[in-house]
């Protein structure tokens, strides 16, 4: 069998303007629902133009030792500034931020993924603990 290549970059958010930056509690109740949002560039701007910019954010959440991982929610990024007048015509910039709740009975892992049109795939994860 081929090998896989490696679809993900990843790195320090706060070096790197296209890792994702996962902010929830690091310890929740179980059942009980909790925020996570998801956002880039936080400490370095990632750009939002209709030549550069992230289409969508994908959050996953990977229970501990269970063999399959669950997609909780995908954010797609639609408008940025394209118009039929041309590129960055418009005025409207969907910004890569998304909020979501969920709720477990089990700790994991939450990966947040996200696509930048001309610079890949990118990956960065927490964990949580559920107790
Ligand atoms: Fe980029």
């Amino acid at each position: 069998m081929r090998e896989f290549a490696e679809l993900y970059h990843t790195a320090d958010w706060k070096t790197e303007k296209h890792v994702p930056v996962i902010e929830c509690a690091g310890k929740v109740k179980v059942g009980e629902l909790f925020q996570i949002k998801v956002t880039l560039g936080k400490e370095i701007a990632h750009p939002n133009t209709t030549e550069h910019h992230i289409r969508w954010i994908s959050v996953y959440f990977q229970p501990e030792g269970e063999k399959f991982t669950y997609q909780v929610g995908h954010f797609e990024f639609t408008a940025h500034g394209e118009s039929a007048e041309g590129p960055d015509k418009s005025s409207v910039y969907t910004n890569h931020e998304v909020s979501l709740s969920m709720k477990t009975g089990k700790s994991g892992v939450v990966y947040a993924t996200a696509l930048c049109n001309i610079h890949g795939l990118w990956q960065s994860s927490k964990e949580i603990d559920v107790s």
